[in-house]
């Protein structure tokens, strides 16, 4: 599968931008906030992947609780899969759990679900529906 993004909890996504930006030359391509997941969101490109910095918008946000309990850092990873459904019944036959094995529509407008860490190495992991050849961040 094709890594989509990388996703980064941080309480200042502008200015964990500008760090990495000026690190490794990876240039913002978007700045938004996406008020029902309760984010501002800065994605940076990274040629054939994303890195987005997830800053939450209050405490009492997915993004918020996650900080409240965890340093900042990662947060997801995102693999891109052209059926989604087909990797959920593939994945459930091998036992893993999810978050939502029902299909949800991203801030993307593309579906997604999430795996439960205690299935992925400790690691939350998302899936979104999209092309393999599909530029840039998905979500
Ligand atoms: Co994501």
């Amino acid at each position: 599968m094709q890594l989509d993004h990388v996703n980064i909890a941080t309480p200042d996504a502008d200015g964990a931008a500008r760090l990495l930006s000026d690190l490794f030359g990876l240039p913002v391509v978007k700045r938004t906030e996406v008020a029902d997941q309760g984010v501002k969101v800065v994605k940076l490109d990274c040629g054939n992947a994303v890195v987005e910095l997830t800053e939450p918008l209050g405490p009492d946000t997915p993004v918020g609780r996650f900080l409240a309990k965890n340093r900042p850092g990662l947060h997801h990873l995102c693999f891109r899969t052209p059926d989604i459904r087909a990797d959920v019944a593939r994945l459930k036959a091998k036992g893993v759990r999810f978050v939502n094995e029902e299909p949800t529509i991203g801030a993307a407008g593309l579906p997604i679900v999430f795996l439960h860490p205690a299935s992925t190495a400790g690691v939350l992991i998302e899936l979104v529906e999209t092309r393999p050849a599909a530029e840039g961040c998905a979500q």
